[in-house]
């Protein structure tokens, strides 16, 4: 078979760029090549995020472009991956059928065999039919869970070869700019009524802690100084060796188990079970190639002061915590199933700071949020709430959004969206623009500081000076303008989590063009607490910064944007 091109588009989380990863390496590894011009590839995958309709409306408008150019070129293979096509199902092909393809977030292992169908069909088959006709649906090729409980039920009885996709990560040592991210939990059991993902990624699932302590090694034997552990609820990771169940030499993932630790450590700790606080300190100390480990996202209950002392005591823990609110009323966080009231948060907020918040050794504790507005029946009095709480959490950033009822969620079944849109638009404006005041308060607070920073590479801005194309600008270098990163702006209010964004997997990404004269380049770097920070480097010097981790000096913090010299 001759050699087939693929454009892989990203959009959506953390999550998902790590499932395009994995699944481009596996691609690779049967001989495609990847571009990151989508004219010019034979196949164009979408893996695609659900969890507000502004994430999908992109992708659907994507699709709509490839209309008319597979009416000329009906060789053409698309593919929709992820959570869209997971909760779409075949009715996403009667909407759209320049789709030939769609997987589902739990069955991205069966994608080589799927696309290698298509491609047969299409590429090899006789084009002149295939490119006129309406297909049948029975003609594509599908590989969804169909509902969220195949691989849970499942799971002690049949493999998990979901599993064989992260075990099979191929890791080269210049594609990571020094980063990368694993894996520790899938899926998600919460249910809070508003969102998709248990639907779509199906029941928490934790994998074996020797397969993810692996792949660290692996991870740092290839380069990469830091890895940011991902799952839906981090803190939530436990392992019960006893009870694990091995199928074909694997270890196989573990159903979540409900966790009812509160603020206590793990009883369980240290007999048989790994703890999240074990995993971390494990990672921590049999990887020592790892110079920071970060972990996104985490659930404010059932955060065990466990967790908190290893953080403490371990340094290249970061202090960073993600920990989403989505409200301050505790009417809305009820009708949100959140689990806790915000009085519960406050107190997790309270006792993390007092065990983690240490600026005098250039380690203050940053927290992240993600709020999200106008769910329905909020009054302005929930809002005022919500506005209180962030005033006093104090985030370096949120990632806000306006409410968006999805379709198969409890919240769209049971509850009418009934705050206007524009109340919607005023609650999240006037809740980025105090979020944007206190970030620049914490930014201005950091002047005179030095920090670690992690040089991640040429600042975004800095590759569009260079004429760097949308596809072009590389994944790690440091995508994030201002020092909470995506989503803080307020011009840019939707974007945060990635949503607005997409990325591109190619073959041809470079390093922008470092020049090699007398000139300097902006670099971007991250602080251990996910600070921002940007540093001019001169040009010869910059190539050889890049994947370190070097001492700055904050000198300025203007309009939310931290700049620093190496000191
Ligand atoms: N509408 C708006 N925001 C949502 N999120 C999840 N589901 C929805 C929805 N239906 C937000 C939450 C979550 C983040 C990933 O996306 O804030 O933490
Ligand atoms: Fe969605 Fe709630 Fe699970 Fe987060 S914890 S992924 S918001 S259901």
């Amino acid at each position: 078979m001759a050699q087939r091109t693929v454009y892989l588009e990203t959009f959506g989380c953390q999550m998902n760029e790590l499932d395009s990863e994995l699944v481009a390496g596996q691609l690779r590894a049967l001989g495609y090549a990847f571009t990151t011009d989508s004219q010019s590839a034979d196949i164009v995958l979408y893996n695609t995020c659900s969890v507000r309709e502004q994430a999908e409306q992109k992708v659907w408008s994507r699709l709509g472009e490839l209309k008319s150019r597979k009416q000329e070129q009906p060789g053409l293979v698309v593919g929709v991956l992820g959570c869209l096509a997971e909760r779409d199902g075949i009715d996403l092909i009667k909407r759209m059928p320049v789709v030939d393809v769609m997987c589902g977030p739990g069955e991205l292992d069966k994608l080589p065999s799927l696309l290698d169908n298509a491609v047969r069909t299409r590429l090899e088959g006789t084009e002149s039919e295939t490119g006129k006709k309406k297909e049948p649906v029975s003609a594509k090729q599908v590989a969804l869970q169909g509902n969220t409980s195949r691989r849970s039920a499942t799971l002690a009885a049949a493999e998990d070869s979901l599993e064989l996709l992260d075990l099979s990560r191929s890791v080269s040592p210049t594609d990571h700019g020094g980063t990368a991210y694993v894996r520790i939990t899938r899926g998600c059991n919460k249910f809070c009524t508003y969102c998709v993902v248990p639907f779509t990624r199906g029941a928490e699932i934790h994998r074996p802690p020797e397969h993810i302590i692996d792949e660290c090694k692996r991870l740092a034997d290839a380069g990469v100084i830091e890895v940011t552990l991902l799952g839906q609820t981090v803190n939530h990771y436990r392992f019960e060796h006893g009870a694990a169940v091995t199928l074909g030499g694997i270890v196989q993932p573990q159903k979540g188990r409900a966790y009812t630790g509160g603020h206590r450590a793990d009883p369980f700790r240290g007999a048989g079970v790994t703890t999240f606080a074990d995993l971390l300190a494990r990672i921590h100390d049999e990887v020592p190639g790892i110079q920071r480990l970060r972990f996104v996202t985490s659930y404010p209950r059932d955060f065990g002061d466990d967790v908190l002392q290893v953080i403490r005591d371990h340094p290249r823990i970061c202090r960073y915590l993600h920990v989403p609110a989505q409200s301050g009323s505790d009417r809305m966080l009820k009708m949100m199933n959140r689990g806790y009231e915000s009085s519960e948060y406050l107190e997790f907020i309270d006792r993390a700071r007092s065990s983690l918040d240490q600026p005098e050794i250039g380690r203050p504790l940053m927290i992240s949020g993600d709020f999200i507005v106008g769910f329905p029946t909020e009054t302005e009095e929930d809002f005022e709430r919500t506005i209180q709480l962030v005033e006093r959490v104090r985030y370096k950033n949120s990632f806000i959004f306006k409410y968006s009822p999805r379709p198969g969620t409890v919240a769209f079944d049971k509850i009418p969206d009934d705050v206007p849109e524009d109340v919607k638009r005023r609650r999240n404006n006037t809740l980025l623009a105090v979020q944007a005041r206190i970030s620049d308060e914490i930014a201005r607070e950091q002047v005179g500081r030095t920090f670690d920073l992690m040089i991640e590479g040429v600042s975004k801005q800095e590759q569009k000076r260079r004429g760097a194309t949308h596809g072009q600008i590389r994944k790690n270098n440091a995508v994030m303008l201002t020092v909470g990163g995506k989503g803080m702006n307020p011009d840019d209010a939707d974007s945060g989590c990635g949503s607005g964004c997409s990325h591109v997997h190619g073959a041809s990404e470079t390093e922008s063009g470092i020049g090699s004269h007398d000139e300097t380049v902006q670099l971007a770097g991250r602080t251990d607490g996910d600070l921002i920070v940007f540093v001019e480097a001169r040009s010869e010097t910059a190539p050889a910064m890049i994947g370190r981790i070097l001492p700055v000096r904050v000198s300025s913090a203007d309009k939310l944007v931290l700049r620093g010299e190496v000191v």
